[in-house]
């Protein structure tokens, strides 16, 4: 897990980081602020499409920044979405998470106005899940 001090400031980058959004056909605008194991931290914004489909998440906007970057380690990510409810992230993103991510892997989500934050591990949101380990 992660200190309270520690998962304010990422929900705080990563509420910076959805005013960033492009999402002109949802109105639903989501941030995220993944933290690497050696501290530092990607932010990441959704970016959607006329097309729909090309449309990324802002986690994997987050990290596919940190990779191209030459970063594969990562403690914990936050997620604020724009909603009521917190912004969960969705199956793809998850399995992202799984490609570079351990089972204590942190996920902090928010929803609009953080009055409501739930964190889990990765562990916690998608077991059984398919990865690395399977293959390599
Ligand atoms: N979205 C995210 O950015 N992260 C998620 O985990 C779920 C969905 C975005 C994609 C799209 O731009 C908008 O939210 C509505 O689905």
């Amino acid at each position: 897990m992660i200190g309270q001090e520690m998962q304010s400031e990422l929900l705080r980058l990563a509420t910076e980081a959805r005013g960033r959004s492009y999402s002109p056909y949802s109105n639903y605008a989501v941030g995220a602020a993944l933290l690497t194991k050696d501290g530092r931290v990607y932010q990441g914004c959704n970016i959607e499409n006329a097309s729909f489909t090309p449309t990324i998440c802002a986690e994997r906007t987050a990290f596919f920044k940190a990779v191209f970057d030459g970063v594969r380690e990562f403690s914990a990510i936050a997620i604020i979405g724009s909603g009521d409810l917190p912004a969960f992230p969705c199956g793809v993103c998850r399995q992202v998470m799984s490609e570079f991510c351990d089972d204590e892997f942190v996920i902090i989500t928010s929803n609009r106005d953080g009055s409501e934050v739930v964190t889990e591990t990765l562990d916690q949101m998608m077991p059984h899940r398919f990865g690395p380990k399977d293959l390599l």
